[in-house]
C-alpha cells in the first residue's frame, strides 16, 4: 500500500462541539448496561464516534445559511424545487421523490417493484436493502467479483459486479423473475470499494439487453466518481460531476441515503425515469412519508440537501475526504494491523478474525473487537460480520457466516482532524499488542431482522 500523505483540512473551524473522554471504569459500566452492544451506548459516553458516516457530517456555513431559508409550506415549498434541481443536475432523471432517509426510499421502491420469490441482484446488498427485499418475500443476491471477498488483492475497482455471472443468472432465471438489478456505489458491505465506469456500463448493457431495470444505491456516488477520476484510464481530465453524470446515464434510477454524500444529517430520495412507476411511488410515499414535495423532511432539510449535493462534488473536499481514510488505513497498516485493501472511500475495515485469531467465528471476533476498542479508548466502531449477517448461528440449522468478518471505522465527513485519527490508530495499535486478552461473545437476546441494532450479548 503506498504511504498516504497527511491530509490537510480544506476548511477551518467556526463552531466547536466539545467531546469528553470518560474513565475506563465508567466505560466498563456503560458497556454492561448496553448489553455489550455499542448501538446502545449514549453518544455522550463516546469520545470518537466512528460508528457510521451516515448522518454524521458537519454541515458548511453555506448549508446552515440555507437552513434559515427553509420554506415550511406543506405543499410546493420552494426548497423542494432547489432540491429537485440539484438532484436532476447530477442524476439526470426527471422524477425526484424525497424520503426521510435511504431505507424509506428502498422500502417504497421495492414495495412497488418486488414480488414474492423474485430476485434482486446487486454487487453486495447493504443490510437495509437486503432486509427490505426479504420482508417482501424477495431474494437479495450478491454478485460482486470474486476479488471483492479477498481482502489482500489490491485492485482499483473491487466494487465491480461480476458481469458474466449476472448475465448467466438473468438468462437462467428469466428476466421476468428479476424486477431490477442494483449497484451499490461505493460498495459499503464490501470494504467501501468503488465500481468502475466500464463495469457500470457493462452491467447496464446486460440489463438493457434483457429489459431489466437498473438502479443505483447511490449513497456514496461522489466518492465513487472521485475514485473513477483517480484510477480509471481516460478519466483523469473529467470533472467529478461529469463522471457522476456518465454513471447515472447508464441507469433507470437510483435510491439515495442523503445522509452520506449529500452532507446532511437526515434525508434521502428516489430519482427515476419511469413516469408510471413514479406515480405509484408517490402514492405509496403519501401513506407513510408525506406529500411528494417534502417526503418526511422539513423545507430547511431539503435546502441543506440541495447545497450539500453541490459541495460534495468539490475536488478539494473529495481529495481530503478520501485522503483521511487512506491516512488512517496507512497508520494501521504500519502497526501490522490486518485491514481490507485497498482502503475504500468512507471507512477503514479491520479484518477482525485475523486481528483476533484465537476467537472462533461463532464467538463473534468482530463484535469482541468493537467492545474492546470502546473499553480501551472510548472509540465506537461497528461490526460488519457474523452478528450483522450470519444465519442460524443460534438456531438448530447449520450456521452460515459471511465471507468477511470486519470491523468498520467509518469516518464522518468534515468532522475529525488528523490528531483524532492519530489517536484512533494509537489505541488500535495498543489493543493489537494485547489482543490475547480479548474474549469472545455469545448472544443473549436478538430480533428477527437487523439483529445487530438491538442484540444483547455477554462476554464468554
Ligand atoms: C449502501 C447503503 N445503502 C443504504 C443505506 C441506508 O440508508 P439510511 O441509513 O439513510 O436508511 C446505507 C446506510 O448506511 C448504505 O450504506
Amino acid at each position: 500500500m503506498p504511504r498516504a500523505k497527511m491530509p490537510v483540512e480544506p476548511y477551518r473551524v467556526k463552531v466547536v462541539e466539545p467531546i469528553r473522554r470518560i474513565s475506563r471504569r465508567e466505560r466498563k459500566a456503560v458497556l454492561k448496561r448496553a448489553g455489550f452492544n455499542v448501538f446502545n451506548i449514549p453518544a455522550e459516553k463516546i469520545f470518537i464516534d466512528l460508528l457510521t458516516d451516515s448522518g454524521t457530517s458537519a454541515m458548511s456555513d453555506n448549508q446552515w445559511a440555507g437552513i434559515m431559508l427553509g420554506d415550511e409550506s406543506y405543499a410546493g415549498a420552494r426548497n423542494y424545487f432547489h432540491f429537485a434541481e440539484a438532484v436532476r443536475a447530477i442524476f439526470g432523471f426527471p422524477h425526484v421523490i424525497p424520503t426521510h432517509q435511504g431505507r424509506a426510499a428502498e422500502r417504497i421502491l421495492f414495495e412497488a417493484m418486488v414480488k414474492k420469490g423474485e430476485t434482486v441482484p446487486n454487487n453486495i446488498h447493504f443490510d437495509t436493502t437486503r432486509a427490505n427485499i426479504e420482508v417482501r418475500g424477495g431474494i437479495p443476491l450478491d454478485l460482486a467479483i470474486e476479488e471483492a471477498y479477498d481482502p489482500r488483492v489490491e485492485l482499483p475497482f473491487k466494487g465491480n459486479m461480476d458481469v458474466k455471472k449476472l448475465d448467466r443468472f438473468i438468462r437462467r432465471t428469466g428476466p421476468k423473475k428479476i424486477p431490477l438489478v442494483m449497484m451499490t456505489v461505493t460498495n459499503n458491505s464490501g470494504g467501501g470499494q468503488p465500481a468502475s465506469l466500464q463495469n457500470i456500463r457493462q452491467v447496464s448493457e446486460v440489463c438493457r439487453g434483457y429489459g431489466v431495470p437498473f438502479y443505483f444505491d447511490a449513497c456514496r456516488f461522489a466518492e465513487n466518481a472521485y475514485f473513477i477520476k483517480k484510477k480509471e484510464p481516460g478519466c483523469s481530465r473529467k470533472t467529478v460531476l461529469k463522471i457522476a453524470r456518465e454513471m447515472f446515464a447508464c441507469a433507470d434510477g437510483a435510491t439515495m441515503s442523503a445522509k452520506k454524500d449529500a452532507l446532511v444529517n437526515i434525508g434521502g430520495f428516489i430519482t427515476l425515469i419511469d413516469d408510471d412507476l413514479a406515480r405509484r411511488l408517490k402514492n405509496l410515499l403519501i401513506i407513510s412519508e408525506g406529500f411528494p414535495t417534502y417526503g418526511g423532511l422539513a423545507g430547511r432539510d431539503l435546502e441543506a440537501l440541495a447545497r450539500g449535493l453541490q459541495e460534495v462534488l468539490e475536488e478539494d473536499y473529495l481529495e481530503h475526504r478520501t485522503g483521511q481514510v487512506a491516512y488512517l488505513g496507512d497508520l494501521l497498516d504500519k502497526s501490522g494491523i490486518p485491514i481490507y485493501k485497498p482502503v475504500g472511500g468512507h471507512a477503514v475495515y479491520i479484518l477482525a478474525d485475523e486481528f483476533l485469531p484465537h476467537i472462533p467465528r461463532h464467538q463473534y471476533p468482530g463484535w469482541a473487537l468493537t467492545v474492546a476498542l470502546y473499553l480501551e479508548a472510548g472509540i465506537r466502531s461497528v461490526e460488519i460480520g457474523g452478528v450483522m449477517f450470519a444465519k442460524d448461528t443460534e438456531g438448530r440449522g447449520k450456521a452460515r457466516y459471511p465471507k468477511l468478518e470486519l470491523v468498520r471505522l467509518a469516518i464522518p465527513r468534515r468532522v475529525y482532524t488528523v490528531s483524532h485519527l492519530n489517536y484512533v490508530a494509537e489505541a488500535l495499535a495498543e489493543l493489537y499488542r494485547n489482543k490475547d486478552k480479548i474474549r469472545g461473545f455469545r448472544i443473549v437476546e436478538q430480533a428477527p431482522h437487523l439483529r445487530h441494532f438491538t442484540v444483547r450479548m455477554e462476554e464468554i
